[in-house]
């Protein structure tokens, strides 16, 4: 890409994470969100990030003020107008998602490209929304973002191959690895893991073992990183139940069926690591 001017939409964690990505990589990056409180937390956590990563000595000091200093910060959508790039990592919302897809079509000049870090929304529907689909992409990135090596990159059914192409290329830029999915229900890692989740709730719901205990059995047993529960409680058991929801309906399968405790969880609030309480307790 000739302009190499990125922009992120949404400073949670994953906003937060992708800009902190691009931003390490050396490419400017204007993080935009309407509240300015969550741009002030966004930026504090791509602060706790760098710090953790200079103290293991993986980053030098430096580098890590170089990165910050590469992030903007604002409220205004207007702030995108001139970015090549555009990832929105907004909430989980077709409605939401497609509105500010057309506004961007509105502000951006007709070469930007627009991604979505969309954990299991079609692609294609969210493309529809837009006056240039061919240049709407899917790119899904892992929690936490700085860690996790894998870009899934989901091409809608109008994605052109010119775009497919320079997102794969950019991923590349920024020390990541793109693998191509079609777009469908979950893509493909979603697919996979999350069912793997709810099936490690169902295995709780039924009194099988306790939280510790599935986890301690998969960390062990199956040489995971960290449980499935713990994983769920990183992730945020609403998304958890959300992507489970779509791939249910989606497929039309029950093989994908949400855990009744999953579902009970999200309605008493435990969402996991964000609400201070999931399958675990957090300080
Ligand atoms: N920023 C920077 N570095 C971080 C970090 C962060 N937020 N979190 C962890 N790290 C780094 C640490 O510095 C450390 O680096 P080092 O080993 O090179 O020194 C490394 O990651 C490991 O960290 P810790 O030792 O503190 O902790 P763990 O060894 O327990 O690892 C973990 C933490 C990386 C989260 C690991 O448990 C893991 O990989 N878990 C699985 C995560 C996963 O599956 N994510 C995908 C979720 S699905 C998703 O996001 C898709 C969505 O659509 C739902």
């Amino acid at each position: 890409m000739a302009n190499e001017a990125i922009g992120v939409i949404g400073a949670g964690a994953m906003g937060a994470g992708i800009a902190q990505t691009f931003a390490a990589a050396g490419f400017p990056v204007l993080m935009q969100d309407l509240k300015a409180e969550a741009l002030a937390r966004g930026r504090a956590s791509i602060e706790a990030s760098l710090a953790r990563l200079v103290k293991r000595g993986k980053i030098a000091a430096e580098a890590a003020e170089a990165t910050l200093g590469r992030i903007a910060t604002s409220t205004d959508q207007q702030a995108l107008a001139d970015r090549a790039l555009v990832v929105e990592a907004i909430v989980e919302n077709i409605e939401i998602k497609s509105e500010v897809i057309r506004s961007l079509d509105a502000i951006c000049g007709p070469e930007t490209i627009f991604a979505s870090n969309t954990s299991s929304i079609s692609l294609t529907r969210l493309a529809a929304a837009s006056e240039r689909p061919e240049r709407v992409i899917g790119m899904h990135f892992f929690n936490p973002v700085p860690v996790m090596n894998l870009v899934e990159i989901i091409r809608a059914l109008q994605t052109s191959d010119a775009v497919c192409e320079e997102v794969t290329a950019l991923t590349q830029a920024i020390g990541k690895t793109p693998r191509v999915s079609k777009d469908s229900y979950g893509f493909v890692v979603n697919r996979v893991l999350v069912p793997m989740i709810n099936e490690a709730i169902n295995c709780v719901y039924e009194g099988l073992a306790s939280p510790e205990d599935v986890d301690e059995m998969m960390k062990l047993g199956a040489n995971h990183p960290m449980g499935p529960l713990s994983l769920g409680d990183l992730i945020g058991l609403d998304i958890v139940l959300d992507i489970m929801e779509t791939l249910y309906d989606g497929f039309d399968d029950p093989k994908y069926r949400p855990s009744p405790l999953l579902k009970q969880m999200v309605d008493a609030g435990y969402l996991g690591r964000k609400s201070g309480r999931g399958f675990f307790r957090y300080g």
